[in-house]
């Protein structure tokens, strides 16, 4: 199969005017094509624009129970397809297919919670100073949303800000990443069946080197919803500073795993391997530095290697695989390069740092799952995100020490805790620089109706996903009303 695929603009599948074409191909086996797509031009992105201004109004003043009523519809369509559309996401990203489906299963709960906010987009009432007067506050979309999103979780993080976009009143333009256009492609199909009124939600697909200024900086835009680097998240947000759209920036995390003395080591081993391999360690959530109490430190990191060692690595098709490859050269190349930083800084690489290579791998983007100890906490390898299946083991005395390593970081998205003692995890609660806090839990993972986000350069403070999502979506009309 190798056809060629369209953009979505006003409710029409559109050629691109102008472009050329660019391809998407499977990183466990690059020799299988998995279709072409347009390589969009900036009058594409104009067009989408204009597309969705235009029925900005219209669709703002639809009752927010019936364009919930057109989420339900595309989550009941999703659910019917739900492993075909994991079939696919594994095979353009990567990601095993047991991991695929469980975030295709969470952008179905995020349609049908998004579809559920339709009957609770509330505003608030107030007591007023003044005799007789009411006074209330109403939430009113933002009106036309940029929605700019990665190649990791390629079918979740489009829905949970495109649900929340449509719900709360505001029509969109969205461009998937570059390198995972098919699934971008997959959710506009079940949105374009749902039946949305054309313009509501366009879908263009091309580079960011080419469309990102156009998209950022069209005059149309009242918000850009983004999830995926720091260095591209600055850039959004300097490109949009002349026309301030308001700005939802999800970026990296470098996410610190502390194990303790006291942990259950088998279970510590176990979330820090799903911490920092699962998905082949491509999460912004993922764990980056282990920093294991002195007294369990030799231990853990033993056991670790042996539990590393044994994972299996190749095709997320196939059952028995634990990790995935890369999701492209490029990825690849840029983890062995930190393996060579981390080795040039003194570390020890206690297991993988390579290519793969042989009869299973020679097709794919494999890399073994690489561990480092002897990181110290101002090594490149320990403060920078390096997005790959790829952690760093540093040594503490006590919880405080382990604390002030584990916040000495740029980055505030995620951090964890193996203890079994009481008072060790109130301290970690209290004293961890982060916006996602994890106790006997891998960093990694999200539930849908709860706020998700980062601190410090991770985040433009917006949250995302559940109800926190309407403080983006919507902006609020405060009414005083009195009587002639
Ligand atoms: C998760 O950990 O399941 O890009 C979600 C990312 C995050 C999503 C992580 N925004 O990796």
């Amino acid at each position: 199969m190798n056809q060629v695929n369209k953009n979505y603009i006003n409710g029409k599948w559109q050629e691109s005017r102008g472009g050329t074409k660019f391809k998407s191909i499977n990183p466990a086996d690059t020799t299988d094509e998995i279709g072409t797509y347009q390589r969009s031009t900036v009058e594409d992105v104009n067009l989408a624009f204009s597309a969705a201004e235009s029925v900005r109004k219209s669709w703002s003043s639809i009752p927010a129970t019936q364009r919930g009523e057109l989420l339900f519809k595309a989550a009941n369509i999703l659910e019917k397809r739900l492993e075909k559309v994991a079939a696919m996401l594994t095979r353009e990203m990567g990601k095993t297919f047991t991991e695929a489906k469980g975030e295709v299963l969470r952008g179905l709960q995020l349609l049908q919670f998004y579809g559920g906010e339709g009957w609770r987009m509330t505003g608030t009432t107030f007591p007023s100073g003044k005799q007789g007067r009411l006074l209330l506050t109403l939430r009113e979309p933002l009106g036309v949303v940029c929605i700019l999103t990665p190649w990791n979780f390629p079918f979740v993080i489009p829905l949970w800000k495109i649900g929340p976009a449509l719900v709360y009143g505001n029509t969109v333009v969205f461009k998937p990443a570059n390198l995972t256009p098919q699934c971008g492609l997959e959710l506009t199909r079940i949105i374009d069946e749902a039946g949305f009124p054309h313009g509501v939600f366009n879908f263009i697909t091309g580079t960011s080197s080419e469309l990102g200024d156009a998209l950022v900086t069209h005059p149309a835009v009242n918000g850009i919803s983004f999830t995926g680097s720091c260095a591209t998240g600055a850039k959004i947000a300097l490109k949009a500073s002349g026309r301030r759209p308001k700005l939802q920036l999800e970026m990296g995390g470098q996410n610190p795993l502390i194990v303790m003395e006291d942990a259950d080591l088998d279970q510590a081993t176990d979330i820090a391997i799903n911490g920092s391999f699962w998905s082949t360690g491509q999460k912004c959530t993922a764990t980056g530095r282990i920093i294991v109490q002195e007294k369990v430190h030799k231990e853990f990191a033993e056991l670790m290697v042996k539990k590393t060692k044994n994972l299996r690595v190749g095709n997320g098709m196939d059952t028995e695989t634990q990790v995935g490859p890369m999701v492209s050269e490029e990825q690849l190349e840029m983890v062995l390069d930190y393996v060579e930083v981390g080795k040039k800084e003194g570390a020890k690489l206690l297991c993988g740092g390579g290519r793969l290579e042989g009869k299973k791998y020679d097709k794919g983007y494999f890399i073994e799952p690489t561990i480092f100890g002897e990181v110290k906490p101002k090594m490149r390898i320990a403060q920078e995100e390096v997005f790959g299946p790829f952690v760093c083991i540093l040594k503490a005395k006590d919880l405080q020490e382990a604390l002030d390593i584990a916040n000495d970081s740029r980055y505030g998205l995620s951090g964890a805790i193996c203890t079994r003692e009481t008072k060790n995890v109130l301290k970690f609660v209290r004293e961890i620089g982060v916006g996602l806090v994890h106790v006997n839990n891998s960093t990694a993972g999200a539930e849908p109706h709860v706020p998700f986000g980062g601190m410090k350069d991770s985040t433009s403070y917006f949250r995302e996903m559940g109800r926190t999502a309407i403080e983006f979506f919507t902006q609020y009309k405060t009414v005083y009303m009195d009587a002639t």
